[in-house]
């Protein structure tokens, strides 16, 4: 039997003489070739620059008062170096990053206006409402000190909390409270220029009439939409003619939405927790139902699975930072990573509710407390020890490592 036993026929006109020079060759290039680095530019490098950013500088256009909040309108700041801000799907956040007391802290808003307005090179905006809160220190320095002019940087837009027709049904009945109309009114927006194509129902949950954020915009947007968007007002505290009374319920959801159907949910964590409860009665298939990041969890006292014992103690974290170790103290109930930014360390963060990954962080020795809800880590990070500090609590001492990026 000869070396190569095979049928050489299916290789008749093919020379291997260039494939087996193909190394040498390579490498005679290589050498002849520059040192400089290849400055080439392609479109697809510009539009993935376009669409995600690293960072985005905009400056405050325009403040408008609501009731216990104010409307921002940024536009692109091109003395800073963005030119144009980044366009976005309704219904997707952006994480401002502010400097309180010397100190670095970041904090997720939703864009409230409508896509197009991002769209081009030029003249480009995004509209974000901040609502008080009574225990949100973000909120209320944001309330305080910007104005007209200043330059606030902030994320790309990130975020899964958007329309897809794939996925979602024709019908929405969007559940919002508070300040969780910002994703909603943006849809709106959307469906009354065209971008979007659905049936959007808002409930839109608030104390009293006096309390409604953007009301006047929501009918402008209703009249607009011509029948595509509809807003039903829920006062929790009021009765009043015209209005629904109560809290936003199955029964509630039930009354306005028909056929096939999704629902989304978005508003202060009190109420997410209870319509979690209120649209499982509607034994509607998961993909039917949809949350979005219900923000910073709070106080785990209480949540199922914390130790009792962990309460209200304070405890020694030691925080590498590329090889340097920095030691400070974190509370039982406080995040890792607020207690990390509030000592000036920069952990890189975004949606500050466990969920998109971007301040995975190492756990070196000790324990921490995540609650289920706020756990979006892979079942990989899980079992090699990598932790979201955004939703993790110390149950002792710890040692973690970060990896900022700002
Ligand atoms: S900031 Fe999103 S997971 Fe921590």
């Amino acid at each position: 039997m000869g070396k190569y036993n095979y049928d050489k026929s299916a290789l008749a006109g093919l020379g291997v003489g260039d494939f087996l020079n193909e190394v040498k060759v390579r490498e005679a290039h290589i050498a002849a070739a520059p040192a400089e680095e290849i400055k080439s530019v392609y479109n697809a490098n510009i539009l993935a620059g376009r669409l995600h950013p690293d960072y985005q500088q905009a400056r405050i256009a325009e403040i408008k008062n609501e009731p216990d909040a104010k409307t921002f309108t940024f536009v692109q700041d091109d003395e800073n170096g963005t030119g144009a801000l980044a366009y976005f799907r309704a219904g997707q956040y952006i994480s401002a990053v502010i400097e309180m007391n010397g100190v670095i802290i970041t904090k997720p808003y939703t864009i409230a206006s409508a896509p197009k307005a991002a769209l081009g090179d030029k003249n480009t905006s995004y509209m974000i409402t901040v609502k008080k809160s009574p225990d949100g220190f973000a909120s209320e320095h944001i309330l305080n000190n910007w104005k007209e002019g200043d330059v606030i940087m902030f994320s790309q837009p990130l975020g899964q909390f958007y329309y897809q027709d794939l996925r979602d049904a024709k019908n929405v009945i969007a559940a919002a409270g508070g300040s969780g109309i910002t994703p909603f009114y943006a849809m709106a927006a959307a469906i009354a220029d065209g971008t979007e194509d659905f049936n959007l129902t808002i409930l839109y949950g608030s104390r009293t009439a006096d309390s409604i954020l953007l009301k006047n915009e929501l009918a402008e947007l209703e009249t607009k939409a011509a029948g595509k968007v509809k807003v039903v007002h829920i006062l929790s505290d009021e009765e009043k003619d015209g209005y629904e009374h109560g809290f936003i319920t199955a029964e509630m959801i039930k009354k306005y939405g028909s056929g096939d159907y999704s629902v989304f949910a978005c508003g202060p964590k009190a109420m997410m927790d209870f319509l979690k409860e209120e649209t499982e009665k509607l034994g509607l298939p998961g993909r039917r139902v949809r949350f979005e990041v219900p923000g910073e969890f709070g106080n785990p006292a209480g949540t199922q699975g914390y130790p009792a014992e962990a309460a209200g103690k304070e405890y020694d974290i030691t925080v590498i930072v590329r090889g340097e170790e920095t030691k400070i103290k974190c509370r039982s109930d406080q995040t890792l990573l607020d207690a990390c930014q509030m000592a000036g360390i920069p952990v890189t963060s975004d949606c500050r509710s466990g969920l998109c990954g971007w301040c995975h962080s190492r756990l070196v020795s000790g324990d921490v407390f995540m609650p289920e809800s706020a756990d979006g880590r892979r079942e990989a990070d899980k079992k090699f020890g990598w932790i979201h500090p955004c939703a993790a609590y110390p149950l002792g001492s710890v040692t973690m490592e970060v990896f900022p990026n700002v």
